[in-house]
């Protein structure tokens, strides 16, 4: 099977609950992606917000980790497995969107908007970031679209509106692969 058929189908078949929200791990990337694609993106980022979540379809049980308050490093699984297909426009952005929370997190105005999952994720995924920390990532390449991709990751989170099937990015995410 061709992996973007294989890709396709992850969303497809799986109907888990985006932990501690009301919307599957598939409506909210693809709403995720809507909201990139309303604000004129690029094809990479829009595909890099469609994909951004992928590494939940790919870790085991992510709601078992959560009870246990384990981090299971969503980003960086997803990374792993997307930077053997995707050009890096789409996967560096991804391997950053948690350290893009943790970043945006210093302003508390930010903070206060993030829902009560992603409060409770964000201790785990290492709290805020430190000064020092910042400044490194400030200075990574894609640390902008990492930025962008998170906060229409914030927003892609409404329960029951109708939104793109899966299918309606195939071209998209074929026009994003590295081969
Ligand atoms: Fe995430
Ligand atoms: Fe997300």
């Amino acid at each position: 099977m061709h992996i973007v058929d294989k890709i396709i189908n992850k969303y497809k078949n799986n109907n888990s609950l985006y932990i501690g929200e009301k919307v599957t791990i598939t409506e909210h990337m693809v709403q995720t992606a809507m909201l990139a694609e309303e604000n004129n993106s690029t094809e990479s980022l829009v595909c890099a917000c469609l994909l951004h979540d992928f590494g939940h379809f790919i870790i085991e049980d992510p709601d078992y980790l959560v009870k246990k308050s384990i981090d299971g490093k969503h980003e960086n699984v997803a990374f792993n497995f997307l930077k053997n297909y995707f050009k890096p426009e789409v996967f560096e952005p991804i391997k950053l969107h948690v350290q893009a929370k943790r970043y945006l997190c210093r302003s508390k105005s930010y903070w206060n908007i993030l829902s009560e999952a992603s409060k409770t994720s964000l201790k785990l995924q290492g709290g805020i970031m430190s000064d020092n920390e910042a400044k490194k990532f400030i200075s990574l390449k894609f640390h902008d679209d990492a930025i962008l991709l998170r906060k229409y990751d914030d927003d892609g989170k409404i329960p029951n509106i109708k939104t793109k099937k899966i299918e309606d990015y195939r071209d998209l995410i074929i026009s994003q692969l590295s081969f």
